[in-house]
C-alpha cells in the first residue's frame, strides 16, 4: 500500500532541522555574536528552495487537489486555510531575503528585521507542520483511494527532479548541517 503522506511527513521532520537552526541563528544575533553572513544564506536557501518550492508545492500541486477532487472543501474549508498558510510563509520569506539583502549590503539595522521575520516564520511553520501532521495527513490516507495515492506518489517521485541543480539529498545534508552547527 503507498502512503503519499509518509514522505510529506519526513519532509516536515528536515524542514524542523532547518528552523531549529534558524532559531539558533537568531539567538545568537540577539546577543550581539557574530553569525557569517554565509549560515544566513544557507538557510535561506533551504527554506525557499526545499520547504517552499519543494514541499509546499507538491502539497498545492498534488495532495490537495487529489482531496478536492475526493470532496474536501477548498474556500471556507481546511485546504484552503492551509493554502493561505503558504501564501503567509512565501511572504514572510520574501521580507526575510530583502532584510537579509540589507545586512550582506552593510546595513546593521536590517539584523532586527531578520530576527523578527525569522521568529515569525518559524513559528508560523511549525504549527502549520503540526496541524497537516496529526489531522489532513490522517485523514488523506483514510480518502484517497489507492490509485489517486500511486498518482501522487509518482508524482512526486517526478518533482524530486524539479528542484533545479541541487539535489534533494544535498538539501536534506544541508539541513542537518545546519542543525549541528547553529541550533541551541
Ligand atoms: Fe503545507
Ligand atoms: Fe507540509
Amino acid at each position: 500500500m503507498s502512503r503519499p503522506t509518509h514522505m510529506l511527513k519526513h519532509e516536515h521532520r528536515i524542514i524542523e532541522q532547518a528552523l531549529r537552526a534558524l532559531d539558533g541563528v537568531c539567538t545568537r544575533l540577539e546577543l550581539n555574536e557574530e553569525v557569517p553572513i554565509e549560515a544566513l544564506v544557507q538557510a535561506l536557501d533551504f527554506v525557499q528552495i526545499y520547504a517552499d518550492r519543494f514541499h509546499h508545492e507538491k502539497e498545492e500541486m498534488y495532495l490537495f487537489p487529489a482531496l478536492q477532487q475526493s470532496g474536501m472543501l477548498v474556500e471556507g474549508g481546511p485546504l484552503g486555510f492551509l493554502k493561505h498558510e503558504h501564501q503567509v510563509e512565501r511572504q514572510l520569506l520574501i521580507d526575510l531575503g530583502a532584510a537579509v539583502t540589507d545586512y550582506r549590503n552593510g546595513d546593521a539595522a536590517a539584523k532586527h528585521r531578520i530576527i523578527d521575520h525569522a521568529r515569525i516564520y518559524s513559528r508560523h511553520l511549525s504549527s502549520h507542520m503540526r496541524r497537516e501532521d496529526s489531522i489532513l495527513f490522517m485523514l488523506a490516507e483514510e480518502i484517497l483511494d489507492e490509485p489517486a495515492k500511486a498518482a501522487i506518489n509518482y508524482a512526486f517521485a517526478k518533482a524530486e527532479y524539479g528542484l533545479g541543480e541541487k539535489s534533494v539529498e544535498h538539501y536534506e545534508d544541508l539541513a542537518a548541517e545546519l542543525e549541528k552547527t547553529w541550533a541551541v
